[in-house]
């Protein structure tokens, strides 16, 4: 499956002018999305059908594009096969897909993805850092604590907090302040 592992990738998803941190599913040689209603990322998807995963290392840009919109200045197009598309300017790699709905159920849509392109900007190595991994882990809780403070959320992103200020770097804890100033709002 190219540059995508087997599992959950948690890439940051680009459609046209938007970015959200999303999770593509590989299992052989098939890629999935699930979605829920109501993101941007869905209904983008919907009319124009594709999405670009765009891998990148910097924890601010997941927890700005988890909670917030990018500015139009963090996008460029990009094409591939017979489509414009977009992606981040700063991402490491990209991979566009055309992106089908494959099902839909109550809350969420399985979004079925075919590649038709990818290339890697950024051969730079990235060690293992437990910060940077522990952002990803509150901005999912985060994402989920908005909508319903539930302070089983709270102390699990408390938890990640700390792995984030005894591990990370500037980066991560720069991401960190900005997480706590959204999930606060
Ligand atoms: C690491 C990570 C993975 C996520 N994976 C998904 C996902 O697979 N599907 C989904 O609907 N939301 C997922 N979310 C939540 C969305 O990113 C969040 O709802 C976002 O606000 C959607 O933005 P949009 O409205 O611009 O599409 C994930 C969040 C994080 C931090």
């Amino acid at each position: 499956m190219g540059l995508l592992g087997e599992g959950i990738n948690e890439i940051i998803a680009t459609t046209r002018k938007n970015a959200a941190p999303i999770g593509i599913i590989v299992k052989g040689d098939s890629a999935r999305m699930v979605l829920f209603h109501g993101t941007h990322t869905i209904e983008n998807i919907r009319k124009d059908g594709w999405v670009v995963a765009n891998i990148i290392h910097d924890p601010v840009i997941y927890v700005k594009t988890a909670f917030d919109d990018l500015p139009d200045d963090y996008f460029i197009s990009e094409n591939a096969g017979d489509m414009e598309v977009q992606r981040l300017k700063d991402a490491s790699a990209w991979i566009a897909f055309k992106a089908e709905i494959e099902r839909e159920s109550g809350g969420a849509a399985i979004v079925r993805l075919t590649q038709v392109a990818e290339k890697i900007l950024d051969e730079g190595i990235y060690p293992v850092n437990r910060g940077f991994n522990s952002i990803i882990e509150a901005t999912v809780h985060g994402t989920r604590y908005i909508m319903n403070h539930d302070p089983r959320l709270r102390e699990l992103i408390d938890h990640h907090a700390s792995l984030v200020r005894k591990c990370g770097g500037s980066r991560e804890r720069e991401a960190l302040g900005l997480l706590l100033d959204y999930i606060k709002k």
